[in-house]
């Protein structure tokens, strides 16, 4: 039995090497054999405060595949959140009509509150610009299973440094092996310093550059980002970094073999369309994983491996 039994997944910290690496290789069965009902007597909510496509519908449809039932909402405005009912009372209240909760809320720090509260486990599934860890769990399979190795990468970060939780989780857990970063970004979308610090505290190195083009020869993974209008008070400035980093495939001309590029999704326009065709874009494939994955953290926080 998994020591994820009952724990609560709200930072990639809340984990710790083994046990990355313990979801990935539960992934991995699921990926060859995804059509496991293990999970019959078992209900999992998904709680989403804010949009999504991918993480809720590849959580529903791992929670699916294991036999479970899910219920809940992508519209809170149909709850009665609407009616001014709090976060604590929604959440309290979900505690018994299921086993497992999954929530995305826009406010930072709503999910280790939830977990607080709740008498189940929860899973953060993106609590504003702060973390979004699932993400982390199936970016990591996703380069474990391009790389054949999570260590001694060069992994380069481009775009929204600075709002972007993926990116922030993905630091974080990729600090546990040799990495190498390197940081893409405008001036105003840059790495928060509480990130960078976790590097530094590793003891690895990172490097900041303005230009794609100054990291194509050197990646071994190009996670691009969006930029995340969303998380901006001033529209202006958004208006000013939008299209600052932009893939385009003419640019992937000296890239290593091995190179993949990732992308959380959804994209925008900060990956043209013509490098879907090229041998390097990996982003729908990564999407794919996250039901493995999802499927594995399901599996594990309910005990069923
Ligand atoms: N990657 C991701 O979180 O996508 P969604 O916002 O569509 O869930």
């Amino acid at each position: 039995m998994s020591t994820l039994k009952g724990r609560n997944l709200i930072s990639i910290t809340d984990f710790n090497k083994e046990e990355y690496l313990e979801v990935l290789d539960i992934a991995e069965g699921f990926e060859k054999n995804p059509k496991q009902p293990i999970l019959r007597d078992h209900v999992v909510a998904t709680l989403f405060f804010e949009p999504s496509t991918r993480t809720r519908l590849s959580f529903e449809s791992a929670a699916n595949q294991l036999g479970c039932r899910v219920l809940g909402f992508s519209d809170p405005g149909a709850t009665s959140v609407q009616k001014g009912e709090s976060l604590h009372d929604t959440i309290k209240m979900v505690s018994s009509y299921a086993d497992l909760i999954v929530m995305r809320n826009p406010k930072e720090g709503s999910s280790r509150y939830a977990s607080e509260v709740a008498s189940i486990p929860v899973i953060n599934a993106g609590d504003g610009a702060n973390q979004h860890p699932t993400q982390c769990l199936l970016d990591l399979y996703s380069i474990r299973k391009t790389q054949g190795t999570l260590d001694n990468l060069n992994i380069a970060l481009v775009g929204d440094l600075k709002y972007g939780r993926t990116v922030h989780s993905l630091v974080q857990a990729m600090c546990n092996w040799n990495t190498t970063f390197h940081l893409v970004s405008p001036e105003e979308l840059k790495l928060p310093s509480s990130v960078k610090a976790s590097i530094k505290k590793a003891g690895l190195k990172y490097y900041q550059y303005r230009e794609i083009r100054d990291i194509i020869g050197i990646a071994d993974i190009i996670y691009m980002t969006r930029v995340q209008r969303e998380r901006f008070t001033d529209l202006l400035e958004y208006e000013r970094v939008k299209d600052s980093c932009i893939l385009t495939a003419p640019m992937l001309q000296g890239c290593k073999d091995n190179m993949r590029i990732l992308h959380p999704l959804p994209r925008v326009n900060e990956i043209t369309t013509d490098v879907d065709r090229t041998p390097y874009a990996y982003y729908f494939q990564q999407a794919q994983n996250g039901v493995y994955v999802r499927q594995a953290l399901i599996a594990a926080i309910l005990g069923a491996k």
